[in-house]
C-alpha cells in the first residue's frame, strides 16, 4: 500500500531521544499530494509533538486545504496497529473530512482502518462562535 509506505519514510525522520518510539504519518490528498509528520520530542517531555499532529499541522501551515483530505495512515513499530493519542483524536477530527480514511498500522503491515467519528465518538465540536463572556 502505497500510503503506508509513505508513512514509514516519514517515521524513520522521527525525533525521538527520549521515547526511542518512531511514529510517521502521510496524509493524502485529492491531487495526489502526499504530505508528511513525525513524533518530535522535547527534554520538556509535555512538548512533543506527536506524529499525526505533525502532519496536519504541517499540512495546513504549508497552504494545504484539509477538505482535500483523502487519507490519512499512521504507522509505529509496536505489536499492533498504533492507536493515536486522546490529542490527536481531537486535532483529526477537526480537521480530517467525514469519509476521510484513516488507516492505522504498524510496521510489519498489520492495519486497521476507520473514520474519525469512530476513532472518537461525541467529539468536542463548536457548531457556533461563541460571544457571551459577559
Ligand atoms: N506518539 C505519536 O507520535 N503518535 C501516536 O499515535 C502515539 C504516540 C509519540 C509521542 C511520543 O513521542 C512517543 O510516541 C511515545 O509516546
Amino acid at each position: 500500500m502505497k500510503s503506508l509506505e509513505e508513512a514509514k519514510k516519514a517515521r524513520l525522520r522521527a525525533y525521538t531521544p527520549y521515547s526511542k518510539f518512531k511514529v510517521g504519518a502521510a496524509i493524502l490528498l485529492k491531487d495526489g499530494t502526499v504530505v508528511h509528520g513525525a513524533n518530535v520530542e522535547n527534554s520538556s517531555y509535555g512538548l512533543s509533538n506527536c506524529a499525526e499532529r505533525s502532519a496536519l499541522f504541517s499540512l495546513v501551515s504549508q497552504g494545504y486545504d484539509p477538505k482535500d483530505i483523502v487519507s490519512m495512515t499512521v504507522v509505529a513499530n509496536d505489536t499492533k496497529p498504533v492507536s493515536p493519542c486522546g490529542a490527536c483524536r481531537q486535532v483529526m477530527h477537526e480537521l480530517l473530512p467525514k469519509e476521510a480514511k484513516i488507516i492505522l498500522a504498524n510496521t510489519d503491515g498489520k492495519t486497521l482502518e476507520m473514520t474519525k467519528d469512530a476513532l472518537l465518538p461525541y467529539a468536542f465540536v463548536m457548531d457556533e462562535v461563541h460571544d457571551d463572556e459577559r
